[in-house]
């Protein structure tokens, strides 16, 4: 057989109204619903050779841990037990597993390169379910601008997939990555949440403000109320982070310099500039603001010593189309 090569990319998603915790661990169904915004400037381009000599896996260039190939290639079984061997090599253009959300971005372009490799067109529905298999989160990188990752009812997890969120045309979003720690995090984001889920008494107050919070943000996007929008952000985010901190043993990923860039932004907030805060699996900070405000916020935000990224919304998961050969 020959081997049929495909690239995709997908960018990186940012929830807003936050994931963490599942009702089913082996299907990755999510105990709560969550909103989020696909980044652009971050990448993952992930080359796919379905019909190679032997399974191989290469993240960022290096063959990649028996742990972390078995994830990929465990993706590419859930799509086709029969499937010939693989070869996948996958690159992020900013930092891995440091709560940045790479998992998300990769997934969701392994998912649309083993459809696309394998000839088998799937629905943008069934991509993001087999995204989700892979990481959660990674089933709303395959749309672009706002996604609402809905958890569905079916016991199979064929209708937990991310649909698109119409925003207001004049909602022009700025998400600043204010990076406080590049390295992978300790505990992985599927530990500490089934942590959380088990032990912490603030894990049920989480899971119900899901549902009433995703409504409200889905609403503020559609009628472009970012300072409404910022309110539910940092309110899901609050909630999350009480429900990590409530874990026994704790899961805690703030580091001091986080907690002072919170302050940093709320103080900025405090003198006029549209901003709120959130945080993921991870110490680094992120900020969102309209356009205008980027760029000051971003000042004061790099006085603190660290280095920021300034992102817009970013576009859905794409197959690269190859150069043709002269
Ligand atoms: C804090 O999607 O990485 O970023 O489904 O176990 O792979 P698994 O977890 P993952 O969790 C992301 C958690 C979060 C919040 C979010 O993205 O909603």
């Amino acid at each position: 057989m020959k081997p049929m090569e495909v690239t995709a990319t997908a960018h990186p998603n940012i929830a807003l109204v936050k994931y963490w915790g599942k009702r089913d661990a082996a299907l990755k169904l999510p105990a709560m619903p969550s909103l989020a915004v696909t980044l652009d400037g971050f990448v993952t381009r992930t080359t796919l050779r379905w019909g190679a000599r032997k399974d191989r896996v290469f993240l960022d260039g290096v063959e990649a841990a028996p742990g972390a190939a078995k994830r990929v290639l465990d993706l590419l079984d859930r799509f086709d037990p029969g499937r010939p061997p693989c070869e996948v090599e996958s690159r992020n253009d900013f930092p891995t597993a440091a709560g940045l959300a790479s998992s998300s971005s990769a997934f969701a372009a392994l998912a649309l390169a083993a459809a696309t490799a394998s000839g088998r067109g799937l629905s943008l529905e069934a991509l993001s379910v087999l995204a989700r298999t892979g990481s959660g989160s990674a089933c709303r990188s395959l749309h672009g601008g706002f996604t609402l990752w809905r958890m569905g009812v079916r016991p199979d997890g064929s209708d937990c997939h991310a649909i698109p969120v119409e925003a207001h045309p004049d909602l022009d979003l700025r998400v600043l990555v204010a990076v406080v720690d590049e390295g992978p995090k300790a505990l992985s984001s599927t530990e500490g949440m089934h942590r959380t889920a088990l032990s912490s008494p603030c894990y049920p107050a989480f899971v119900e403000s899901g549902e009433p919070l995703v409504r409200c943000a889905a609403e503020a996007i559609g009628k472009g109320d970012l300072l409404g929008l910022l309110t539910f952000m940092e309110r899901s985010t609050r909630l999350m982070l009480s429900a990590m901190w409530c874990s026994e043993p704790a899961v805690r990923y703030l580091k001091p310099r986080s907690l002072a860039l919170i302050d940093e932004i709320e103080a900025a907030r405090g003198e006029g500039l549209a901003c709120g805060w959130t945080l993921d699996a991870g110490p680094n900070v992120k900020a969102l603001c309209d356009a205008p405000s980027a760029e000051a916020l971003a000042s004061r935000i790099r006085r603190h010593g660290v280095r920021v990224h300034v992102l817009g919304v970013g576009g859905p998961a794409r197959v690269e189309v190859p150069l043709a050969r002269p």
